[in-house]
């Protein structure tokens, strides 16, 4: 592989948090390992050592943006910094079957789990199964097949951030639009990631 081709940034404590992210896949299975990162994940907020770039404090106008800040040769994860101008956010999505540990950097996100309850080709009928307001500091995961979710930025005036690190880079997903009642549609989704400059 060419490991030169994979994104990685250069920021201030960017050595501290792979280490860090490095240091929670020694776990044996992906419920250790999104555990150690969870607890790694609200550290590594708190720990003034660990800035990310500038770039990722720009939000964009008409999507909110994903970079990409690091890429692991050896283990395979990838890092990814998201920015949520107010009321940006996602429609209900799995993570094509990828563990995920999601952090709050900067503001405030909503984040609301969805029950499958039933399937009928591409067609999925969900509930949602409970939210949270997560502020700076707090780190969830996803385990699929529990992995059905939504974020946003319900505030109306303040930016936020979100560092996520998936088992590997997420370049498709299942994004579901709604239908009727509970139903959605499944429609494949292939996510982009806005430029990160070195
Ligand atoms: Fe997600």
């Amino acid at each position: 592989m060419n490991t030169a081709a994979l994104p990685n940034l250069a920021f201030p404590g960017r050595d501290k948090l792979i280490a860090a992210v490095d240091a929670a896949l020694a776990g044996s299975d992906e419920h250790a390992v999104t555990a150690a990162l969870r607890n790694s994940m609200c550290a590594l907020i708190r720990d003034r050592d660990v800035q990310l770039p500038d770039c990722v404090f720009d939000p964009i106008d008409d999507h909110y943006a994903r970079r990409e800040l690091y890429r692991s040769a050896e283990h395979g994860y990838s890092v990814v910094a998201m920015t949520w101008a107010p009321g940006q956010g996602t429609p209900i999505h799995d993570h094509c079957g990828l563990w995920c540990v999601e952090g709050v950097w900067d503001g405030e996100l909503e984040i609301t789990q969805y029950e499958l309850l039933e399937r009928d080709g591409e067609r999925f009928r969900f509930r949602a199964a409970g939210g949270m307001h997560a502020g700076p500091g707090s780190a969830g995961s996803l385990i699929p097949p529990h992995e059905y979710h939504t974020i946003a930025n319900a505030s109306g005036d303040t930016t936020a951030i979100s560092l996520h690190i998936y088992k590997a880079p997420m370049e498709n997903c299942s994004k579901f639009q709604p239908q009727s009642d509970e139903w959605f549609l499944r429609i494949d989704s292939t996510l982009k990631t806005d430029n990160a400059p070195a």
